[in-house]
Parts: C-alpha cells; sequence; structure tokens
C-alpha cells in the first residue's frame, strides 16, 4: 500500500479536493489518500461548502472528510506528503526529524511542468469561480501524480 498525504493550512478548502481527486484517480486497494491541515482552527470540521459544491459538480463527494491537523506521526505513517503551496511546506519541514523526513514533503504543483507559480491559491476569502479554479488546477495536476504513482 502507497500512502499520500494532501496538506494546506485549513484542511477546509484545498486539500480535501486534493485528497477527493487523487483518490478517485487511483485504485483503491494499493493506494490510501488523507489530508490535513498545519493550522488547527477547523479541527473536526466538514470541508468548505464551496469545496463541497465543485467536487460534487464533478462527481466527487468529499462530504465525508473531517478536518484534522498534521502531527509529526504523519511523516511515520505516508509515503509522501505533498504541500498546497510554500508557506504550507514551510510549516510542515518545520516539524520534521530527519532528513528522511524533510525527504517524504513536496510541493504539489512541483510535479505539474505546465504550472510556473507553485502554489495552489487559497480561495477560502474568494468566490466560487476561485475554487472552481482551484479544482481545475488540482484535477490536471492529479492526472499527472496518478501516473506518477502508477507508474
Ligand atoms: P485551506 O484554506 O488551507 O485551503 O483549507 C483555508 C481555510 C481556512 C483558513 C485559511 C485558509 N482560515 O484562515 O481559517
Amino acid at each position: 500500500m502507497t500512502s499520500i498525504l494532501m496538506v494546506c493550512l485549513g484542511n477546509i478548502c484545498r486539500s480535501p479536493l486534493a485528497h477527493g481527486i487523487l483518490q478517485s484517480k487511483l485504485p483503491e486497494d494499493h493506494f490510501y489518500v488523507d489530508s490535513a491541515g498545519t493550522a488547527a482552527y477547523h479541527i473536526g470540521n466538514t470541508p468548505d461548502k464551496r469545496s463541497i459544491t465543485v467536487a460534487r459538480n464533478n462527481d466527487i463527494d468529499i462530504s465525508t472528510q473531517r478536518a484534522r491537523q498534521f502531527k509529526i506521526s504523519d511523516f511515520d505513517a505516508f509515503d509522501y506528503i505533498y504541500a498546497m503551496d510554500q508557506s504550507n511546506y514551510t510549516n510542515i519541514i518545520s516539524l520534521a526529524r530527519s532528513n528522511k523526513d524533510i525527504e517524504k514533503v513536496k510541493l504539489f504543483l512541483e510535479v505539474n511542468d505546465a504550472i510556473s507559480n507553485k502554489n495552489v491559491p487559497d480561495p477560502y476569502y474568494g468566490e466560487l469561480s476561485d475554487f472552481e479554479n482551484v479544482y481545475a488546477l488540482i484535477d490536471d495536476t492529479c492526472d499527472i501524480l496518478s501516473k506518477f504513482l502508477i507508474d
């Protein structure tokens, strides 16, 4: 089993989308996908309604996800840890205990050569259209990532 953790700040907007979308592109008998936030603000909450809506419009149900905070044992539990932006990356790395921990952490958009800005924009203070744009960016990137993980 290969395990992948998607991480953003609140675990209610971006990483729940990345979690649900990547999960939909991988065979569940070989891959485990989860998500977390570096902050504690939204622990136990459902994803943002706007993320749930844009996912549902694409036949992906993320409504049963609940936010949790990234924890040090995630370095042991996961093979790959993907940060949605540079700030999330820095926050995760600040908790690393070893080079082995550090090597597991990547910027999610590093796999997508077509995108030069390596930060998934935070749509929290935006409109539904910002969530739709984030959905498309994450979906394109999960196409690339799923091929990389399956090969
Ligand atoms: P996320 O978005 O990191 O993509 O889940 C945010 C959610 C909540 C907050 C910021 C970003 N917040 O400040 O509460």
